[in-house]
């Protein structure tokens, strides 16, 4: 991330979900605050869209990612959990959802630059942060971040829940063990969800060539995709981290649960979904279906 500059992917990825409430209705991920909380205007975002031949593809691994995020979160808040970590939070608007807010303590962590950026654009949208919400200014590859929590009221005692999506690919190797050591750790239990993506030499030759158009696109705006990891090595990570288990979601998979595909369509590499929780919330996490059975409309993957 360059520094005084509030990251471009995070107004990518809120794009894309602001696109995929127009086109494709929400049907995979609704969110009523996507639109309004980007500010932009909704023609120039469409043609932005229709001038990547790849953005539904990824518009949608974007939706299925925040939906499975928000039915794990559910389920989490259903078993006891009062406590949520949104970490990279971007235009992220799960803190501003009622359902949410009135069952939870809320911590919004991400980069000082683009935590100032989305304070100012909740701001001009209108939106009223709720009181149970605290923004938290970190630095994932600066020195004892974790503190910064605790000095804005986490309580590590409580069972808590994090997500950290579109985050992980960004960081090396070092940041991310050091956070998912945190959150593995965490004395009340956790719940952890995110998202990464197979190394590009194990892609097939297409999806290999539009991974790595999109790596130089996102390098040039100053963010670079340092990591990558196939199922396994997230698998041996996690658990080297302290966590006892996850549900790791493969493209055909994310295709078979939110898409409407037949199961076991389409490669096995490419975008992973992950929920991951510790012995603490082991009970909870597997007491209902990983995933939720019902699958909404497929959207128009041409759109
Ligand atoms: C692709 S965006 C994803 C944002 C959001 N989670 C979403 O899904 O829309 C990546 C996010 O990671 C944050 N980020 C990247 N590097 C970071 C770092 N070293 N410390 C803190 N946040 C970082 C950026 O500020 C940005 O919000």
């Amino acid at each position: 991330m360059e520094t005084g500059i509030a990251s471009r992917t995070a107004r990518a990825a809120a794009a894309h979900r602001a696109v995929h409430q127009i086109l494709d209705g929400g049907r995979v991920f609704l969110d009523p605050l996507a639109v309004g909380i980007l500010g932009e205007n909704v023609d120039d975002l469409l043609l932005e869209s229709r001038q990547d031949p790849h953005a539904a593809r990824l518009r949608l691994f974007i939706a299925c990612r925040s939906r499975f995020a928000e039915d794990a979160l559910s389920r989490a808040l259903a078993t006891g959990v009062r406590q949520v970590v949104i970490l990279g939070a971007g235009l992220d608007t799960l803190a501003y959802r009622p359902s949410v807010a009135s069952a939870a303590r809320i911590f919004e962590a991400d980069h000082p630059d683009t935590q100032l950026w989305k304070r100012a654009r909740v701001a001009a949208a209108g939106i009223v942060p709720p009181a149970v919400l605290r923004y938290v200014p970190i630095d994932f590859e600066g020195p004892t971040w974790w503190d910064r929590f605790e000095a804005d009221g986490l309580d590590r005692q409580l069972p808590t829940f994090f997500t950290w999506l579109g985050v992980v690919p960004y960081l090396d190797a070092a940041a991310i063990a050091t956070a998912l050591d945190w959150i593995g750790h965490f004395p009340g239990g956790a719940e952890l969800v995110l998202d990464y993506s197979d190394p590009p030499d194990s892609l097939e030759p297409e999806a290999r060539r539009v991974h790595e158009a999109r790596a130089a696109r996102v390098a040039a705006l100053g963010e670079v995709w340092r990591s990558h990891f196939d199922e396994e090595a997230m698998a041996q990570l996690l658990r080297s981290q302290g966590f006892a288990g996850c549900l790791d979601l493969g493209p055909s998979e994310i295709g078979a649960c939110y898409l409407g595909r037949p199961a076991h369509e389409g490669s096995r590499r490419g975008g992973h979904i992950v929920h991951a929780w510790t012995a603490a919330r082991a009970g909870a996490a597997n007491l209902v279906p990983p995933v939720a059975p019902a699958v909404r409309a497929e959207p128009d993957p041409g759109a």
